[in-house]
């Protein structure tokens, strides 16, 4: 399925005002992605629709379209930055599909897990239909294709990374930081200096957009191991309490660096006892928040404007979420 000019082309509401436009360009990411999904092979549409519709934070493709817009975009062609924001979306959900195998997660979004309703053959395949729905979409998009690979590369290396590094016990902070790199920030730095070469924007905010989002994913990474820990299943909508229990997160690869006093024969009981004691989850705090401090003023550069200061916001709700 090609995508129709049609279909790109839906006039974005020019004279609509900041809110109005990014809703709009989430909707026609969200339509994008519902159409992508289509196939006669009734699994993998109504796995790939049970996943995409369940919501998300859509975090990635706001960060495409704030980012085209703070370097200038033209609101009037926002529509064109819509199916590159949705096949990151789709990179991303083929990587959530592909890790609840991985993770055992049976709870994604506030439902069932693919894996858990469909079972790991089909929740396999159905991550493999998502990657690949990426190259159609972004089939027209020619060099915006090499900033896109190369942050899908890192994210398997760096679930790799994880799994190899659990798997040989050397679980430690260093790790930790090459592991949450790849497999998270670089995407959300893809998402940021895509919008920003969409917008034909000079190469110095190019690169700075990708640092800019590079270290909020890094900082998104660690708010999520806390939330891991700390967090309502519920209102966090996945499988939650599974990191220290499998071997990784922020509170492993500091509680690893931690002495252990009591001998406990249950590591996520040990684990958990050294971290809050210690002070990880403090320091876990300090450390998001100095990142999305850095990144915000690495927005300096840029001229003040609503998109800008949306940016902003989003660099903040990134230590502030609760979900
Ligand atoms: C979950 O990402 C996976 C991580 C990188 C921690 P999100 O928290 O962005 O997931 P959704 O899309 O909102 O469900
Ligand atoms: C999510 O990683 C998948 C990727 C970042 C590729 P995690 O396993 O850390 O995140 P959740 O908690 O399941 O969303
Ligand atoms: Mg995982
Ligand atoms: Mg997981």
């Amino acid at each position: 399925m090609m995508l129709t000019s049609e279909q790109l082309m839906v006039q974005a509401p020019a004279t609509a005002g900041y809110d109005a436009l990014l809703k709009h360009g989430l909707e026609t990411v969200n339509q994008l992605m519902h159409t992508a999904v289509d196939s006669d092979v009734t699994v993998l549409r109504d796995a790939s629709r049970h996943i995409i519709e369940a919501g998300g934070k859509r975090i990635r493709p706001r960060l495409m379209i704030l980012s085209y817009l703070a370097t200038d975009g033209s609101p009037a062609a926002l529509n064109q930055v819509s199916a590159p924001a949705a096949a990151i979306e789709l990179v991303h959900t083929a990587s959530v599909v592909h890790d609840d195998i991985n993770d055992h997660g049976v709870v994604r979004r506030g439902r069932p897990s693919v894996n858990a309703l469909w079972g790991r053959t089909f929740a396999l395949l159905t991550g493999d239909f998502l990657f690949t729905k990426v190259y159609e979409l972004m089939a027209p998009y020619r060099d915006l294709n090499v900033p896109l690979a190369d942050a899908t590369v890192a994210l398997v290396e760096g679930e790799t990374l994880q799994a190899q590094a659990v798997k040989e016990n050397n679980f430690n902070r260093e790790t930790y930081y090459q592991i949450i790199g790849r497999k998270t920030a670089a995407l959300f730095g893809a998402a940021a200096k895509i919008g920003a070469m969409m917008a034909n924007a000079p190469q110095n905010q190019v690169d700075m957009l990708y640092q800019f989002g590079y270290n909020i994913g890094l900082a998104f990474q660690i708010v999520d191991d806390v939330l891991d820990l700390v967090g309502d299943e519920k209102q966090l909508g996945k499988t939650s309490g599974i990191d220290v229990a499998q071997g990784r997160g922020f509170a492993t690869a500091y509680a690893t660096e931690t002495p252990e006093t009591v001998d406990e024969a249950d590591p996520m009981v040990s684990i958990k006892r050294r971290v809050l004691q210690g002070d990880a989850l403090e320091e876990a705090r300090r450390q998001s928040r100095a990142l999305v401090e850095a990144a915000v003023r690495q927005l300096d550069i840029l001229p003040d404007s609503p998109y800008k200061q949306g940016l902003i916001d989003t660099a903040h709700m990134v230590i502030d979420r609760e979900f």
